[in-house]
Parts: C-alpha cells; structure tokens; sequence
C-alpha cells in the first residue's frame, strides 16, 4: 500500500484545519478496504467544547461518500510528531474499522511509525462483543 498518498492526504488536509483558539492544526486521512481515500481537519468553535478533530472528520466524509471499512488510518500535527488520535475518535474509529487496521503515525515529513489499529485501543467497546 502506498502510505505517501495517504500521509499527503493528512498533510493537505491539515492546512484546511479551522483552529484559532488552540493553534493546533490537525489532519486526518482515511483508507478504505477499497482503496479510497477520504480526509478531514480539525474544526474548532467559538463554543470551545463544541469544536471536533480531524479524524470525526474524516470519518464524515467516509460515510457521506458511500462508508466503507477503515483499513489504514494517518494522522499530523505540525506541533506533535506522532500525535495518536484521541480517545473519544479512537471509540469513532474503531466502530468502522477492519480487524487488521493499520494507524501511521506522522510527523511533517511523512509515516514514521505504523501499529496495529488493536493495540491502541484494546477492549473496545462493542455492543456486539457480549451477546
Ligand atoms: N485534535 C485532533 O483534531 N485530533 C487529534 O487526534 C487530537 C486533537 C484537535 C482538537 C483540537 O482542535 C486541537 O487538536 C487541540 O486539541
């Protein structure tokens, strides 16, 4: 898989972050199972608890384009190589996510580090997991 279209995606994507208040742009870019790529930014509100992150973002832009499975996840902040995603999107992706999900971690350069989507977000939560 090609990560650099996916990282630039996140990267271009992050110039679009609508961030005044914490000055933290933030990109996102999803890869389908298809191969599609979808992406978002930040959006931050005068009503500070309203604004969301890049990845709800993204993930808005998946499900208005047809929805799909999440394969491959990248994430950049200019301010934090390696920003993880937090974990109220962790909870959004992981509702869309397939079982072997890769997340890249980024810094503005590109993918520095690529984990298993599992391993950061262990234990879900899932209506489905119990029954
Ligand atoms: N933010 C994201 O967009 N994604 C993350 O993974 C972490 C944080 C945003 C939310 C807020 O607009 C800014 O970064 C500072 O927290």
């Amino acid at each position: 898989m090609d990560t650099e279209a996916l990282f630039q995606a996140a990267r271009n994507a992050m110039d679009r972050a609508y961030a005044p208040y914490s000055r933290f742009p933030v990109g996102a870019a999803l890869r389908t199972e298809t191969g599609a790529i979808h992406a978002g930014c930040n959006i931050e509100n005068a009503s500070y608890p309203e604004g969301w992150c890049a990845e709800t973002t993204a993930l808005g832009h998946m499900i208005m384009a047809g929805g799909g499975k999440v394969a491959e996840i990248a994430v950049v902040a200019e301010k934090m190589p390696k920003i993880m995603p937090c974990g109220g999107c962790r909870q959004r992706l992981a509702e869309f996510v397939t079982a072997d999900a890769r997340l890249h971690l980024c810094d503005i350069g590109g993918v520095v580090e690529t984990v298993p989507f599992a391993t950061v977000f262990p234990r879900a939560f899932d209506l489905e997991a119990n029954r």
